[in-house]
């Protein structure tokens, strides 16, 4: 079988904070192969409604800071869509600025938790008003006037630890927190190379430069790893190598690929280059003939958050009992991803059980067959296509216009290894 070699869309979580950063630089700057999806052009509207100037051409964002404050008031509440990200990190953007705005977002991220974020903002000095019950969107918030913060944060999270130092940033105040575990460093990493002096050591980080303008810089976005591992997986699944490069490698964010390993899955990980940070380079999988069946600890968690859907595919394909423990925060993600795994991997005629915090799965049932309920979830929508690879299923979807918040062109890209399996 040859070889399929790809690329993928931008990473998504760095489309957002370059687009972010760039906003409140000292000049006009370049964001090159932007993930051109739903959830980073909700970045940039809403930095539009907040009066920056952002132009986005095929490929690439210029970003023109305002002179002098960074945002005004918008007249329009800040709708956030179906982006959590863009919410959570805005939010404390706004916060350390003389600016009043209201954040809203679609039914799932008005159903998601806020208070992980509004909570230390609060406790910095930033007013914030619940509209419509606790916990939730839509908030009104009243930034500036901040003061310096030590917080614990309830979960390894890294849009509470970016909110909380892009705070920091924008109201030139020191902030330390601490987290469970390591969550995704891409905010310490990008504000490291624009010069931010931070100190990271071990789960605690300290923002030690508060009210650091950033220079004005030029960002080619590396692929998604989060995307990438969908693709990977199609591969293992249908049969075909495949290569990806120019992808993110950043460590905290590529933890599946231990994962993959145990599953029985021969990865490469070559490392080209770096951007403001962080690193990027190829990775490649050879499927193996059997997958096996895995333990994924609490512990590893943070760094392959999003790639649960994913492995939990895998897993019900690998012979024997795989378990997953510390997923609780699968439950606030844009759905209840937890309870949504397990129903639709019976649905398909498989075994699972979602507890509180865990999830088992029974693999290698009979060929996957059935309709799964997305629950309008891109990773969820992604991670069950797959399973239509494996020869002889039948596996529909409810719905396939989720995908287009984080990688446009799936579908596609899912055709063309069914393609090459032949
Ligand atoms: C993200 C952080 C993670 C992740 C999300 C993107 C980010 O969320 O699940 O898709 O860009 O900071 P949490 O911080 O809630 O774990």
């Amino acid at each position: 079988m040859t070889r399929w070699t790809t690329t993928v869309p931008g990473d998504k979580s760095l489309t957002h904070r370059a687009l972010m950063l760039a906003a409140l630089a000292d000049g006009a700057c370049r964001v090159e192969a932007a993930l051109d999806a739903g959830d980073p052009r909700t970045t940039a509207a809403a930095l539009a409604g907040l009066g920056v100037d952002v132009a986005w051409k095929t490929g690439m964002v210029t970003v023109r800071p305002r002179a002098g404050q960074p945002f005004v008031s918008p007249t329009e509440p800040i709708d956030c869509g179906n982006s959590g990200t863009t919410a959570r990190l805005l939010l404390g953007v706004v916060a350390g600025l003389p600016v009043t705005a209201t954040f809203t977002g679609d039914a799932s991220l008005r159903g998601r938790p806020m208070r992980r974020v509004t909570d230390p903002l609060t406790e910095m000095g930033a007013c914030i008003e619940e509209l419509n019950g606790p916990d939730r969107l839509p908030l009104r918030i009243r930034g500036g006037n901040l003061h310096p913060v030590e917080y614990e944060t309830p979960v390894a999270s890294a849009q509470i630890k970016s909110a909380i130092l892009l705070a920091g940033l924008t109201g030139g105040v020191e902030v330390r927190l601490c987290e469970p575990g390591v969550s995704r460093d891409h905010t310490e990493r990008m504000l490291r190379s624009l010069g931010v002096d931070l100190e990271v050591e071990g789960h605690s980080v300290r923002l030690r430069s508060p009210g650091h303008r950033l220079p004005a810089f030029r960002f080619t976005v590396p692929g998604d790893p989060s995307s990438a591992a969908f693709l990977l997986a199609a591969g293992v699944l249908a049969g075909v190598p495949v290569n990806v490069e120019q992808v993110g490698l950043n460590p905290t964010r590529i933890g599946f690929v231990p994962v993959f390993e145990r599953l029985g899955i021969a990865v490469g990980v070559e490392v080209m280059g770096e951007e403001l940070g962080e690193p990027f380079g190829r990775l490649s999988v050879d499927p193996p003939a059997t997958l096996h069946p895995v333990t994924v600890d609490p512990a590893e968690i943070p760094s392959l958050i999003d790639e649960i859907p994913v492995l939990a595919v895998l897993a019900s394909r690998a012979e024997g009992v795989s378990v997953m423990q510390g997923v609780a925060e699968l439950r606030v993600k844009e759905s209840d991803r937890l309870a949504l795994i397990a129903a639709n991997l019976r649905a398909l005629g498989g075994e699972a059980v979602a507890g509180p915090d865990r999830l088992e799965i029974s693999g290698c049932a009979p060929v996957p067959g059935g309709v799964v309920e997305t629950g309008n979830d891109h990773r969820l929508a992604m991670a069950f296509a797959l399973l239509d690879l494996v020869p002889g299923a039948e596996v529909g979807l409810n719905e396939r216009t989720s995908p287009r918040v984080s990688f446009p062109g799936f579908f596609e890209a899912l055709d063309e290894v069914r393609r090459r399996a032949g």
